[in-house]
């Protein structure tokens, strides 16, 4: 019958709970087959059945068992996580049980990714410690830069970072002992640290600017900055403002529990790939424009609008499924995702600094424009994390292609402390969903000369 049930067996039902009131108070789900009038029995733990505990029902002992269907894993766990919970209804995100909005104001990026891979806010101690490492891990190998000069010089940026991500597997073939916890822990400190230098680097290459090596004096992301925009200035300071922002930016970007590119990392990861390959195939899930890629697609559609004036006629376009409102709605978010709020407060600082972008007008007028339209509020189409957050990359200096990449630095920590929990899972196993297999029954092989 395959894999054991995690909560042990469920034999069917021959005595089924006597009184109605006996039924609810039980932790248990009773399923009638009425193919065969059997009962069964099934645990509930955690608010969910065990969809192997479905494997049970048949109708007679050649039938493989029941299965559940859920394409695009609509309504399945596919983990136990302790790591992030968001409440789609009520607009609510937390790392560790810390929510993200105490985290965006008081914490940096960097303690916020020893939070999310350790399960603790550090001391003063593990905090220093724990930044003296990422920094001093920022020297990417030079073979980088001469791999770099392969590419078209209009690549695109994400897909030279999602390139080089995988290439920092042949540099480290060690990293595939991935049951090893000390060479695990060596590896995420490595690519934590590396992802801004590879990123910036990316960057340098599009715009034709000389490549920098990073400044161990600055942080995390004063010395991010100072790799993409530093030219001719012999002593770099980072705008304290800015630098700020993509620290909160980096913070909100940094874990979203089973999205498409972390449940990409898990189950890359879960054939025991080592995590260089494994983030590889999570940027590659995150370039989509369903996805991370739709900061960028956000920019493109502001700047097709045009003009506030032309938002009506967008959004009839929207109705009648000739566009998509970018930026807007969320697999789980059913309410305004909390992250947009941030970034919304946010981007007012930012255009302090760099002047206003033009394109906020006929973003908040959109806003303003779906957040009453029956068609939105119908269907509980609220902005998400990415409708801001690209007025605030373009006001800063960046391309639209850079956007994803600005996505992929923070959010591969939110995928290593995913690969790293699905390692330690004991339930956890290879990934390998089952399929409705709908094509041709058995046919024999048709000869050339008797095919129609
Ligand atoms: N604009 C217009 N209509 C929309 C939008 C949108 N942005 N999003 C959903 N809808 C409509 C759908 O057409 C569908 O309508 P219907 O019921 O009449 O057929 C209904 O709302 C439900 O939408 P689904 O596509 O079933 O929702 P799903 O959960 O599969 O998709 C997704 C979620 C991919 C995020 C979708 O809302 C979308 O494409 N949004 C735009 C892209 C985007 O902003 N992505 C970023 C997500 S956040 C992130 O990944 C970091």
């Amino acid at each position: 019958m395959g894999e054991p049930s995690p909560h042990g067996p469920s034999p069917p039902l021959h005595n089924p709970p006597s009184t109605p009131l006996e039924a609810q108070m039980a932790d248990t789900l009773t399923i009638t087959d009425n193919r065969t009038g059997t009962q069964y029995e099934l645990p509930i733990k955690d608010g969910t059945i065990s969809a192997i505990d479905l494997r049970q029902i048949k109708t007679d002992s050649d039938d493989f068992g029941l299965l559940s269907y859920d394409p695009a894993y609509k309504n399945t766990a596919s983990c136990r996580s302790a790591i992030t919970m968001i409440d789609g209804d009520k607009g609510i995100l937390r790392y560790r049980g810390y929510p993200i909005e105490q985290l965006a104001e008081n914490s940096t990026f960097l303690e916020v990714a020893y939070l999310l891979l350790n399960g603790e806010l550090p001391n003063a101690g593990e905090l220093s410690k724990w930044e003296n490492e990422i920094t001093h891990h920022t020297f990417v190998h030079e073979y980088v830069i001469r791999a770099m000069d392969g590419f078209l010089h209009d690549a695109h940026m994400m897909g030279k970072l999602v390139t080089f991500i995988a290439t920092l597997s042949t540099f480290y073939p060690k990293s595939k002992a991935v049951r090893d916890k000390a060479t695990r822990d060596e590896h995420i400190v490595k690519i934590i640290a590396k992802m801004p230098t590879l990123a910036a680097w990316c960057f340098r290459h599009s715009t034709g600017r000389p490549y920098l090596y990073p400044d161990n004096s600055l942080s995390y992301c004063g010395n991010f900055l100072n790799m993409l925009f530093r030219m001719g200035e012999q002593n770099y300071k980072p705008n304290p403002i800015l630098e700020r922002a993509l620290n909160v930016l980096f913070i909100l970007h940094a874990d979203h529990e089973q999205n498409c590119s972390a449940s990409a990392a898990r189950a890359v990861g879960s054939s025991e790939a080592d995590p260089y390959v494994s983030l590889a195939a999570a940027a590659a899930a995150l370039y989509g424009p369903l996805h991370g890629g739709a900061n960028e697609a956000v920019l493109r559609m502001l700047r097709e609008i045009g003009d506030v004036k032309n938002i009506p006629s967008f959004i009839d376009g929207c109705k009648n499924g000739d566009k998509r409102l970018m930026g807007f709605g969320h697999r789980v978010y059913k309410n305004y995702d909390p992250r947009a709020k941030i970034i919304k407060d946010l981007a007012h600082e930012v255009f302090a600094v760099t002047g206003k972008n033009p394109l906020l007008d006929i973003a908040l007028e959109l806003e303003k424009i779906a957040l009453s339209d029956e068609y939105f509020v119908k269907r509980k189409l609220y902005p998400n994390v990415d409708f801001y957050s690209g007025l605030i990359y373009q006001a800063m200096g960046f391309p639209v292609e850079m956007f994803p990449v600005l996505f992929a630095i923070p959010r591969s920590v939110g995928w290593l402390a995913q690969w790293q929990e699905m390692l330690d899972d004991p339930e956890q196993k290879i990934a390998r969903p089952r399929q409705v297999y709908i094509g041709a029954d058995e046919r024999d092989y048709v000869p050339m000369d008797k095919r129609g």
